[in-house]
């Protein structure tokens, strides 16, 4: 098991012909698969919502550790009365889980949306052992009441004020 240096810096990339197949590379552990779907079909996704979705890979070093996908202003409604930014993929590399990359993702996420002038985040997740719920919930992300095609949708406010 590879151990983070004291510099670990983790950054984004955008998808490229470069890191294309780093990315389509990254899988989470078998019993989690219920919970996010492959790097292949959210890129399949983002090419065909390109004004919306928002991929990036994960990068510690030389090493691709994640992928996420965030959706920047999305007609939440059919009707275009709700528009709403959020995390809609997460999938943080089965050997590389526990060492920060979710929550920097997250964190990731939330500058983007917040220097766009959004002041929520929004994720949906499927509840069940193994899933990221509380990952989430330790994040401060709160359940909303919401369900959408059987997930919980969660938000997060994000502070205007940075420290
Ligand atoms: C959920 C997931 C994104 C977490 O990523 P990660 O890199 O392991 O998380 P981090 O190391 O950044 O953890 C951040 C904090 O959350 C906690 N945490 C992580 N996963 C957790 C879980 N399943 N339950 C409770 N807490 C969890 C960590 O302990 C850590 O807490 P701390 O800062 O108090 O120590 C990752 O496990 C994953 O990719 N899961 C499979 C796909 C998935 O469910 N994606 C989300 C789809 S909506």
């Amino acid at each position: 098991m590879t151990t983070p240096s004291a510099t670990s810096a983790p950054r984004l990339e955008e998808i490229t012909a470069a890191n294309l197949e780093a990315a389509l590379g990254i899988r989470v552990r078998p019993e989690q698969e219920f919970a996010v779907s492959s790097v292949m079909k959210s890129l399949a996704e983002a090419y065909v919502h390109p004004g919306v979705a928002w991929p990036r890979l994960i990068v510690d070093g030389e090493r691709p550790v994640g992928f996420l996908m965030a959706f920047l202003d999305i007609d939440w409604k059919a009707d275009g009365s709700l528009v709403r930014s959020g995390l809609w993929r997460l999938n943080i590399a089965a050997d590389e889980q526990g060492r920060g990359y979710g929550r920097f993702a997250v964190e990731s996420v939330a500058e983007q949306i917040r220097d766009r002038g959004g002041e929520e985040m929004y994720v949906t997740w499927h509840p069940g052992d193994h899933g990221p719920e509380n990952f989430y919930l330790g994040l401060g992300f709160r359940d909303t009441g919401e369900r959408s095609e059987g997930e919980t949708v969660g938000v997060l406010t994000l502070d205007r004020v940075r420290a």
